[in-house]
Order: structure tokens, then sequence, then C-alpha cells
């Protein structure tokens, strides 16, 4: 015969809420996502502290172990509820931290760059020192500047230019075709198009960018340069205006009037065309690798819009006309900065980059 004896409903109660003072002071002191995980085992699992305090709730009068087990319940559910803040505290303290050990201060200043005189600020590459003064020249004769994509469909590359496929004119501009189609835009001209289906004339935009063309290299050739084109689009625009802008520029950019030449040129996307060529500062004429010892540098293609183009831009050529340039960028960096070979813009030499 046993001598043991049963708890009595007091003993139960007693035992419980003893575990639920432990159990809510171990939560609240848990220090992560693990150590509360352990308690839920230990305290509600299934060989946890609350089953084997029920265990005893066989030796209990039946009368009494539906009140017991009610209570237990709420125990078990009030435990839960702990856990579940007590995890949320957790996370939140660890956010907070890793987001107070990341924050870095923005006006901190950068530290120099070793081995370069730069200066921890540094400055514009003279490309881009160019495209804005470019940029300044135009805008205050009144023109907008606009962007265009460099991943381009043959569409604005070519077609609406006037350059069906096979046309001999593609082969001046060697492609890099991407998958699909596209590819990436061998000038700047597609812009043309774009500028001419999104906005209605007057049009008077430059539309400044970086090019491709799979080109031999050399010290005037890159695979990837810098081109602006020029638009201007309205009624009774002729040749008079073209020459007129592309002096006041030359004139703007260079400080002084330059030695220019212009002379017919084949583009299919105007009618007539030219080629605008500068004086090349380099041999003044005499002759070097970067003018071909012809004396002379090509800077720019330019003519009127070709009446076809305007159709394409869903303009209408009875009613407006219009011109267009492309110059090179790269080249008149060179001409003006006094560069002997145009792989060095791209050549990332910290002792090139350092003179400007
Ligand atoms: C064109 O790209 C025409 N889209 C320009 C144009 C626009 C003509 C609007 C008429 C109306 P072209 O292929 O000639 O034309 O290039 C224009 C300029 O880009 C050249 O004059 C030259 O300065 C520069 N350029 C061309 N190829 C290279 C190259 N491989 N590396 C550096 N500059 C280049």
């Amino acid at each position: 015969m046993s001598t043991e004896v049963p708890p009595s409903l007091d003993d139960v109660r007693l035992r419980l809420s003893r575990l639920r003072e432990r159990a809510e002071r171990e939560v609240a002191a848990a220090p992560d996502a693990a150590a509360l995980g352990a308690l839920e085992v230990k305290f509600l699992g299934k060989k946890g502290e609350l089953t084997g305090v029920l265990r005893a709730l066989s030796a209990l009068p039946p009368a009494d172990r539906p009140r017991i087990g009610e209570e237990a319940n709420r125990l078990k559910e009030a435990l839960l509820g702990s856990i579940e803040s007590r995890r949320a505290a957790i996370e939140e303290a660890a956010l907070a931290s890793s987001l107070a050990e990341e924050a870095f201060d923005v006006t901190v200043p950068p530290a120099a760059v070793p081995g370069a005189t730069l200066g921890p600020k540094g400055h514009l590459h003279p490309l881009v020192a160019i495209q804005y003064r470019i940029e300044d020249i135009f805008v205050a004769l009144g023109f907008s500047v606009m962007d265009g994509p460099e991943v381009e469909t043959e569409f604005h590359n070519f077609e609406a230019l006037n350059i069906p496929a096979h046309h001999p004119a593609r082969d001046n501009q060697d492609t890099y075709w991407l998958e699909g189609g596209a590819l990436l835009r061998t000038h700047t001209s597609p812009v043309q198009i774009r500028m001419m289906l999104e906005h209605r004339p007057p049009i008077r935009a430059i539309m400044p960018g970086r090019v491709f063309r799979r080109e031999a290299i050399d010290a005037s050739h890159e695979n990837t340069f810098y081109q602006v084109e020029g638009l201007v689009i309205d009624e009774g625009i002729s040749i008079a205006n073209l020459i007129s802008i592309m002096k006041t520029f030359l004139r703007e950019v260079f400080g002084r009037d330059v030695t220019v030449r212009l002379r017919p040129g084949y583009f299919p996307f105007v009618e007539p065309g030219f080629e605008l060529d500068i004086f090349c500062v380099f041999c003044e004429g005499r002759g070097c690798p970067v003018c071909k010892r012809s004396g002379w540098v090509e800077f720019l293609g330019c003519g009127l819009v070709h009446p076809e183009v305007l159709k394409h831009g869903r303009i209408d050529p009875e009613r407006w006309s219009g011109f267009a340039f492309g110059m090179g960028l790269n080249r008149l960096a060179m001409l003006i900065y006094g560069i002997d070979d145009i792989r060095h813009f791209l050549a990332g030499d910290l002792r090139f980059l350092r003179q400007f």
C-alpha cells in the first residue's frame, strides 16, 4: 500500500502558480531566440514541466479536474504570449543594433586615394567636362538637352534613319548586335527619332551620349566613344541656319575663330549632307597621326534632315524642315586639351587624369 498522500487541489494550484512565476522570469531574461526556443520546450513541450504538473491531475477528485485543466490551459496561453512578445522585443533590438552598427556618417570626408594626387573630392573626367561645356553653350542658344538609351532597336538606329538592311552605310558603323535583335547604338542619331516621336515641332535640342562601334582602334578611333547630336526643326530652316549655329558653337567652345572646312558628306538621314573638319592643331596642317597626315581632323557630320526621316518621326515634311549634326566629343576634347591619342580617355590611367 502506498503511503504517498495524493495532492490536493490547492497543491496543484500552488505548483502551477510557481511554475508560471519561474517561467515568466526566465522568458523575460532570455537573451536570444535560441534561448527562447529552449524555454518553450522546457516549460510547454511534450515532456515539459507543465505536462509534469498535469500528470498529477489523475490523482485529483474527478470534479476538480476540469477546473485545473482550464487553469493549466490559461497558463499555457499566457506563457506562449510572453514568449512571443519577448521574441518580438529581441528581434527589434537586433535590428536596432545592426542599424546602429551599419550607420555611416555621410558628412565625413573620404580618405584620399593612396598614391593619387587627385584629392578626396576628385574632379570631372575631361570628356564629362567638355560635355557640360557643350551643353551650356547650346542651352544659352535656346536648346534643350535630351537623353536616349544606349541599347537601341534596329528601327531607331538604322531603319527610321533611312538605312535599311544591306544598305552600304551600315558597313561604316560596324555594329555590336545583342541577343534578340537589339544593338548597342552606333551613333546618337537614333535619339533624333525618339525626339521627333515624343515632341512636336518646333524642336531645338542636343542629345549627348556614349556610342559603340566594332572598329579597329588607333590614335583617333575608339570602339566606345561619345557623340553629341543636334536637331533643329522649324518652319523655313535652311543650310544658312546650320552654318550659323556651327560657327557660333565653335567660336564659343574654342574661345576664338577656328579654321573649319565643310565638304559634301553622305549620310542617308540628311540631304544634302556635309562633313565638317577642323584644322589640326597638333601639326598646324603639316600632317601627324591624329589627322592621319591630312592636316584636318574629321569632327562632325551634318545636313538637312531627310524628308523620309521626318516622316518616320511623324512630322510633315511639307510644312517643317530641319538640320541635324553629330559631333565626336572625344575628338573635340583632344583638340581642346591637346591630347594626341584617343585611347587615353578610357585607359583609366591616373597620370593622365590628374592633368585636368
Ligand atoms: C555619324 O555618326 C552621324 N550620325 C553624324 C550625323 C548626325 C550626320 C546628324 C548627319 C546628321 P560619323 O560616323 O561620321 O557620323 O561620326 C560622327 C563623328 O563621330 C565623327 O565626325 C567623329 O568625330 C566621331 N567618330 C566617328 N567614329 C569614331 C571613332 N571610332 N572614334 C572616335 N570618334 C569617332
